[in-house]
């Protein structure tokens, strides 16, 4: 834990010191952190005649908006979030590859300035993202937390610890007793789990989303796990129901693949069809908002175990 704490503090030191820095970092050259430096100067630092080498400049990616930086408890309050919610579909560095796309290179991330654009993402979820009940305080400091990677520049995310073994194995078997047992077993259906997924990363984001995480192919891909997907049943009439595979819902229209592998879409107006949505994960979704930052570090740890 205080090893946990220690690299958080360190991550956030790294973040205010690359904040205050004015132009992008050439890679290899180290960062020598800059009290003066004018802060906010960001993208602006590239308008020439500042005083700093071209090449510096130019090393900085273009297309970044120019963003004061945010209040470093804000943002340390939207990295636990972050860390929490979003992690483990779009990565410790917001990158992706873990499940959700890379939200870096996000066009909507990109022109987001307090999670305004991200906030109906979130709330409603989307494609593969499951909606979050987030307020947006929450969001505002989620977007603040991922904003500050593009301020903070591009290495500093590269810097967050690698092991995610930082918790106590004991203490997240009775984790597991209280918030996993009522479904699952550890003689049982999850024997050997550790055994199946030897990556503790993959592990991790294995038990806290078995259906989001299992890898870029999506459901059934590379995961090694075999969750059944999300049905929807939507009533076009009295008695008439059609059924399949949900691939997509949003306020206005619902789109689902029916057992004969036909897609159809239906628009949606309030309650009108009605739709109702069979997730085998909902469980693991509503569990998501619940778990602490040590409840997941401590029941990996005890999962790992599990050979
Ligand atoms: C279960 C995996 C999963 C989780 C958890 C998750 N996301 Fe996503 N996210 C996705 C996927 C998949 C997409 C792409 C959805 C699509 O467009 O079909 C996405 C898309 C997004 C987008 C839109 C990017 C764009 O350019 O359109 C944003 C913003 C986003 N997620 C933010 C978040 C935040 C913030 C959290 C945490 C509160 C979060 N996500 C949690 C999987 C996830
Ligand atoms: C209310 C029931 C419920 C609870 C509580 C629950 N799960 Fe699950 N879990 C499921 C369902 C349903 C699936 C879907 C796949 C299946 O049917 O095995 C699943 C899938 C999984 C999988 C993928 C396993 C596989 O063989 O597909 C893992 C790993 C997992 N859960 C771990 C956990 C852990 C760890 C906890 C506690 C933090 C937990 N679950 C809490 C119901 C639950």
């Amino acid at each position: 834990m205080n090893k946990q704490v220690a690299a958080a503090a360190f991550t956030v030191a790294l973040t205010i010191a690359a904040m205050s820095q004015v132009a992008g970092q050439v890679v290899g050259q180290p960062a020598a952190p800059e009290s003066g430096g004018g802060r906010g100067a960001g993208r602006g630092g590239a308008a020439p005649g500042n005083g700093r080498p071209a090449a510096a400049v130019n090393a900085r990616p273009a297309a970044y908006p120019d963003r004061p930086p945010a209040d470093p408890a804000v943002v340390e309050r939207g990295k636990a979030i972050y860390g929490v919610q979003c992690n483990f579909c779009h990565g410790s560095d917001a990158r992706g590859g873990e499940g959700g796309p890379n939200l870096l290179r996000s066009e909507l991330v990109l022109n987001d300035q307090k999670g305004e654009l991200i906030a109906p993402v979130v709330q409603n979820g989307r494609g593969e993202m499951p909606p979050f009940k987030l307020n947006p305080t929450q969001i505002a400091e989620i977007a603040a937390y991922i904003h500050s990677f593009k301020v903070g520049g591009y290495d500093v995310s590269r810097m967050t610890p690698l092991s995610i073994l930082v918790g106590d194995a004991t203490a997240g078997q009775q984790v597991f007793k209280n918030m996993c047992a009522s479904c699952h077993s550890v003689t049982g259906d999850l024997k050997g789990i550790a055994s199946k997924i030897t990556d503790p990363k993959a592990l991790q984001n294995g038990w806290l989303m078995p259906g989001g995480a299992g890898g870029r192919g999506g459901r059934g891909g590379a995961s090694p796990f075999n969750v059944p997907p999300t049905t929807v049943s939507v009533t076009t009439g009295p008695g008439k129901k059609v059924e399949g595979r949900l691939v997509r819902i949003d306020d206005f229209i619902v789109t689902l693949v029916d057992s004969d592998g036909a897609q159809k879409t239906f628009r949606r107006d309030g309650d009108n069809p009605k739709v109702e949505i069979n997730d085998p994960l909902k469980p693991h979704k509503d569990l998501l908002p619940k778990y602490t930052d040590k409840q997941i570090h401590d029941l990996t740890s005890y999962l790992v175990t599990i050979k």
